[in-house]
C-alpha cells in the first residue's frame, strides 16, 4: 500500500478554507404518516428563534411541504401555507416571521440573488428553504438540514437531520425529544 506523507502529518494552515464542519447534532426518526411529519415539525416551529433556518432536501413529492406546514403551526401561523408556486418565496405573520422558501425552479445561487431571495431580513425570523441543496452557497452555515426520504410503507418517511451551530443544535434536541416521545406513533 502506497503512503501519502502529506496525509501522514499535514500542519494545519490557517489560510486555508475550512473543510465541512460536522454537523454538532445528527439523528433521524420514521415518520409513519402526514400528521406525525407535521407534529414532528410543530416542535421545530415551537422552539424557533430568530435566524433559524430550516434546509429541506428530498425529492418530488417526500413532505417538504408538509413539513413546513408543522413548522407554520408551531409559529402559531393563521394563514395558509402552500408551496410558494409562482413567487419563490411566502411570508407569513407568526410568533417569529416566517419565510417559506422553494427553490426548486433556480437554476443556482444566481437565480436567488437575481430574485433577491435571500438577504438579512431571514435572520430576523425563521426560514425554511424547500430544494435548499440549490441554493446551498447562499445559506449561511449555520441551519438544521433535513433530509425526507420513502420508508417501506407509502405513508412512511425517514426524516434525517444535522444540526449546525448551536441554536441548530438545541432544535435538533427538541426533534429528538419529540421521536422519543412518539416513538412507535
Ligand atoms: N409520512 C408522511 N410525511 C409527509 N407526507 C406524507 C407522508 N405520507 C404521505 N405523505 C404525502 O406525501 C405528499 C408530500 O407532499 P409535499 O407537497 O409535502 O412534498 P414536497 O416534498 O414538498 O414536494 P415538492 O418537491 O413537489 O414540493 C403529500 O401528499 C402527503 O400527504
Ligand atoms: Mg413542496
Amino acid at each position: 500500500m502506497e503512503t501519502t506523507p502529506a496525509d501522514a502529518a499535514t500542519p494545519a494552515d490557517p489560510g486555508a478554507a475550512a473543510p465541512d464542519p460536522a454537523p454538532l447534532a445528527r439523528g433521524e426518526v420514521v415518520s409513519t404518516g402526514v400528521e406525525r411529519t407535521r407534529d414532528l415539525a410543530r416542535t421545530i416551529g415551537r422552539a424557533a428563534a430568530p435566524g433559524t433556518l430550516i434546509a429541506l432536501h428530498g425529492p418530488l413529492g417526500a413532505g417538504k411541504t408538509q413539513f413546513a406546514k408543522g413548522i407554520a403551526q408551531g409559529l402559531d401561523v393563521q394563514s395558509v401555507v402552500n408551496s410558494p408556486t409562482f413567487v419563490l418565496m411566502n411570508e407569513h405573520e407568526g410568533r417569529l416571521r416566517l419565510f417559506h422558501i422553494d427553490a426548486y425552479r433556480l437554476e443556482g445561487p444566481e437565480d436567488a440573488y437575481a430574485a433577491g431571495l435571500l438577504d438579512d431580513r431571514q435572520l430576523g425570523g425563521v426560514a425554511v428553504v424547500e430544494w435548499a441543496d440549490r441554493v446551498a452557497a447562499l445559506l449561511p452555515a449555520d441551519r438544521l438540514e433535513i433530509s425526507i426520504r420513502s420508508g417501506a410503507a407509502a405513508d412512511e418517511r425517514i426524516l434525517e437531520w444535522r444540526a449546525y451551530g448551536l441554536a441548530h443544535a438545541a432544535l435538533a434536541d427538541a426533534l429528538e425529544a419529540a421521536r422519543a416521545g412518539g416513538a412507535g406513533g
